[in-house]
């Protein structure tokens, strides 16, 4: 059901709350749909690395193939988020360096150094990182999944795409504005119209990055291009969490297309088990009136780590 879902979308949001199965369900989705013969990128957000612990292989910034299967592949990446923000907060420096006089650059250094430690400045440099590999991508790969981290940062970072496109528009409205009080000042004086060179270049930078956040955002909310899957456990609390995740997804106009409760206990391997098994059942039930209309997908506890592609085609097989 889930690679049924994967099939028919260009990208896939792995969410959840921590700990639940998100990086073995999204690297278990990548491989699926190699096998299939898709080529995926598979994007982690998650600052514990466990992707790269998954495919036994040393992850970074940049994609690395990490398994091919006839014509299919998984490409994996591995965001670091130190790195993301201190590239991220380099480049608006530049931006800001370049907008601003010189006298107001010491202001404006301070100014970034404090907005680096404020909150949702990692998830917008994240957020914009994603947006730039989700655009770089979309031509070459057929799936891109993006494991992402606990919740609270996922639908953050989904809301972010509007806050961030209007934010460039306004200040590309008051370059507009002080580019024609600029050309016509210079057209008093007689020095022509030409835009500076370095305005040229901010205002294509500002332009690439409003796209990016647009052409996210327009993704996003788009349910036939890209889904969003919420992976939770079967116990009181991680039910109490999916419910809320889906919740405030509605809130930002996403439906999820999927809920998956993974690590069911069996009913058939002794007493325990089998106990903790109806107990699940109470807490599934909950779940199921709460998402009512969402498909619900069910992962059994395996016997085996989820390392490796032999322990990951285990679990694929329960996606299909
Ligand atoms: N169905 C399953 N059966 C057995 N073990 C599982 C199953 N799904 C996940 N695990 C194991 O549970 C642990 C947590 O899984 P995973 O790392 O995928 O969760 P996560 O949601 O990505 O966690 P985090 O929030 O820390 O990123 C891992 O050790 C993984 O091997
Ligand atoms: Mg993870």
């Amino acid at each position: 059901m889930l690679l049924a879902l994967a099939r028919s979308r260009r990208v896939v949001f792995v969410g959840g709350k921590g700990g639940v199965g998100k990086t073995s369900v999204s690297a278990a989705l990548a491989l699926a749909r190699a096998r299939d013969g898709a080529r995926v990128l598979l994007v982690s957000t998650d600052p514990a690395h466990s992707l790269g612990h998954i495919w036994d292989a040393r992850l970074g910034d940049e994609p690395v193939r990490v398994l091919t299967h006839g014509d299919g592949c998984v490409d994996a990446v591995e965001l670091d988020p130190h790195a993301t923000i201190e590239a991220h907060f380099a480049t608006v420096a530049g931006t800001m360096t370049a907008m601003l006089p010189e006298r107001l650059h010491p202001a404006a250094r301070q100014h970034l150094e404090q907005a680096k430690t404020a909150p949702g400045s990692h998830e917008s440099a994240v957020l914009e990182r994603i947006a730039t590999l989700i655009e770089s991508h979309l031509d070459s790969h057929d799936l891109i999944v993006v494991d992402t981290a606990p919740s609270g940062h996922t639908l953050r970072l989904l809301a972010l795409p509007e806050q961030l496109t209007s934010w460039t528009e306004s200040l590309l409205a008051s370059r507009d504005r002080s580019e024609r009080f600029a050309a016509a000042a210079r057209s008093l004086v007689g020095r022509g119209d030409e835009p500076a060179p370095a305005d040229a270049q901010l205002r294509r930078t500002l332009i690439a990055r409003r796209d990016r956040f647009a052409l996210l955002r327009g993704l996003v909310t788009d349910p036939a291009r890209t889904a969003f899957v919420v992976v939770g456990i079967a116990e009181r609390l991680p039910v109490a969490e999916s419910v809320e995740v889906v919740r405030q997804l509605g809130e930002l106009g996403i439906d999820p297309a999927a809920v998956v409760v993974n690590r069911r206990s069996p009913a058939d391997a002794g007493a325990l088990l089998a106990a903790r098994r109806e107990q699940e059942e109470r807490h599934l039930q909950r779940l199921r009136e709460a998402t009512a209309g969402i498909p619900l997908t069910q992962i059994p506890l395996l016997p085996v780590d989820l390392a490796g592609s032999e322990a990951l085609a285990m679990l694929a097989d329960h996606l299909a």
